[in-house]
């Protein structure tokens, strides 16, 4: 099984993704700072995942914290919170995580120092169990939804990677080909980053599902000659009507999938939803370093001084969405119901 992060003795380990595919090496954080070192360079990335790094780094600067009252831990938590908080900006699944701890610290403050520590710890680690579940959830729910057999294109990589495991959008695949379906993914390299040609390939390599890697501006091709029967993708923040942010180059793939007939799904627990984001407008949009754009393996591919544009995510419109995939179930239009009726169904977390 694939451990994109975990708790040790030693501090949150994780598989360091910018060295994939071709070394498979491991980094461990000792402090929080490192762990939102390791968000920022994209160490670990994925929504899902940098939530659940986000918690374990915020229960490690806890734990390693020399405060003596609880109002003085409380100052550190909010500090390092703060600081975990300016490492992404679009996936809201990191603002839901540090929210989590906050909530925790509150439910617990009353007891010793220690103790608070190790609820802390505990709470990151259940986020970590109960991502998993999730994904295994989804997976049965939006199995359903996948051809019997034929091409599946996904669009980056919502894999056990960009999550504690299995996946978002790979976990309904997975699902799909546990149950004996017979499929054949297309991944889009998706360009600057490269996260479909280097991690989902990898990781669906390493399952010996069938994979065909594509560049980009070949997807509209594949989905033209019948080669795709759906596409799955997984989302960095679903606004309240159903916009669905998510790796850039995804817009495209979803007007595509309308013009030739495709359903276009989105997989994402219900912690990547935010209602309290009315529209795909009012989602901040991440902009990355020029140079991801410029550079391909360290070599320079564009003349010097030419502009250059990297957001690294883009708003699919509700209206090209088929359905959305939860843990809970799958929802569809009209989004701003069912999604706010999928939210009151949350269970409350146990203190
Ligand atoms: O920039 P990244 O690699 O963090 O972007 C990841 C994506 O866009 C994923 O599709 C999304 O986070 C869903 S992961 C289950």
């Amino acid at each position: 099984m694939i451990q994109t992060l975990e708790w040790t003795d030693q501090g949150v380990r994780f598989i360091d993704q910018t060295k994939l595919p071709t070394e498979e090496t491991y980094v461990t954080c000792k402090t929080h700072e490192q762990v939102a070192d390791v968000i920022r360079t994209m160490v670990v990335r994925g929504a899902p995942a940098i939530g659940v790094a986000a918690a374990m780094g915020i229960a490690l600067g806890v734990n390693n914290s020399k405060a003596e009252t609880v109002g003085d831990l409380k100052r550190e938590l909010d500090q390092i919170c703060d600081n975990m908080g300016k490492t992404r900006p679009t996936a809201v699944n990191l603002f839901w995580a540090i929210h989590r701890m906050q909530e925790k610290f509150e439910r617990i403050r009353i007891r010793p120092i220690a103790q608070i520590k190790q609820g802390l710890v505990e709470e990151s680690k259940r986020m970590h169990a109960e991502d998993i579940a999730a994904n295994q959830a989804m997976g049965r729910h939006g199995a359903t939804l996948m051809p019997s057999e034929g091409g599946v294109l996904t669009h980056c990589n919502a894999g056990a990677l960009a999550t504690a495991g299995y996946g978002t959008a790979l976990g309904v695949i997975r699902a799909a080909v546990e149950q004996g379906k017979k499929i054949h993914v297309y991944a889009d390299e998706t360009r600057p980053f490269l996260q479909g040609s280097r991690l989902t390939a990898w990781e669906l390599m390493k399952d010996g599902i069938p994979t065909t890697v594509i560049s980009d501006n070949m997807a509209g091709a594949m989905m033209k000659q019948g080669k795709i029967g759906a596409i799955v993708v997984g989302a960095d923040r679903i606004a309240a009507n159903g916009d669905v942010a998510n790796k850039i180059g995804t817009y495209t793939v979803a007007v595509l999938a309308k013009e030739n007939g495709i359903p276009f799904y989105v997989a994402a627990p219900i912690s990547t939803v935010d209602l309290a984001c009315p529209d795909g407008d009012k989602i901040p949009i991440e902009q990355r370093n020029p140079r991801e754009v410029t550079h391909i393996g360290g070599k320079q591919m564009v003349p010097d001084g030419v502009s250059i544009e990297n957001p690294a995510f883009d708003v699919t419109p509700a209206r090209y969405v088929a359905a959305i995939i939860t843990e809970r179930g799958i929802v569809r239009a009209p989004y701003l119901e069912s999604l706010q009726k999928l939210a009151g169904t949350e269970a409350k977390v146990e203190v």
